[in-house]
């Protein structure tokens, strides 16, 4: 079955905005980088992959079901912000804004008994619940930590030991 008009649209606002979000975090990649915090960045880095192959999948979910991929302008994101905290405080914004999008598909999807759509979304739904909790627990890592440099090192080092996820 092939896309409503209307989801089809939608799907690709959501390549956009995943795409976006890759770039914001290549921004926060480069604003820690100026800011020597190298175990940040690297953990920006691996978002920024993340948030590409989920731009990918809406990419290939919008072939498989025959509809037409439009690609759309991607704008300017925040170059700088007033400290760590304020940078991972604007991330978990951010993942809270792509929850919003996401739960709008799945009920258009649902008002549309697409199903296959609906199946689709389900992986987006269960991943935002993880990227709220790990935007949710750098930003009360770095409220605990406060003016403290050597736990903010500390955590730089710990946040360089990330891993790219298997998805
Ligand atoms: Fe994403
Ligand atoms: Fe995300």
């Amino acid at each position: 079955m092939a896309l409503s008009k209307k989801i089809e649209a939608t799907l690709n606002q959501q390549i956009n905005e995943e795409w976006f979000s890759a770039y914001l975090y290549k921004s926060m990649a480069a604003y820690f980088k100026s800011m020597n915090l190298k175990g940040f960045a690297h953990w920006m880095n691996l978002q920024t992959l993340e948030e590409l192959s989920h731009g990918e999948k809406f990419f290939n979910f919008i072939h498989d079901r025959f509809g037409t991929v439009k690609l759309t302008a991607i704008k300017t994101p925040q170059l700088t912000w007033k400290n760590p905290l304020d940078a991972v405080q604007a991330a978990l914004k951010h993942e809270q804004h792509i929850t919003s999008k996401i739960n709008e598909l799945m009920t258009l999807a649902q008002k549309e008994h697409d199903y296959a759509s609906v199946t689709f979304l389900n992986w987006f739904v269960t991943e935002q619940v993880e990227e709220e909790a790990a935007a949710d627990e750098l930003v009360e890592k770095l409220k605990f930590i406060g003016d403290n440099k050597a736990a903010l090192l500390g955590l730089d080092r710990e946040l360089g030991q990330r891993t790219l996820s298997k998805n």
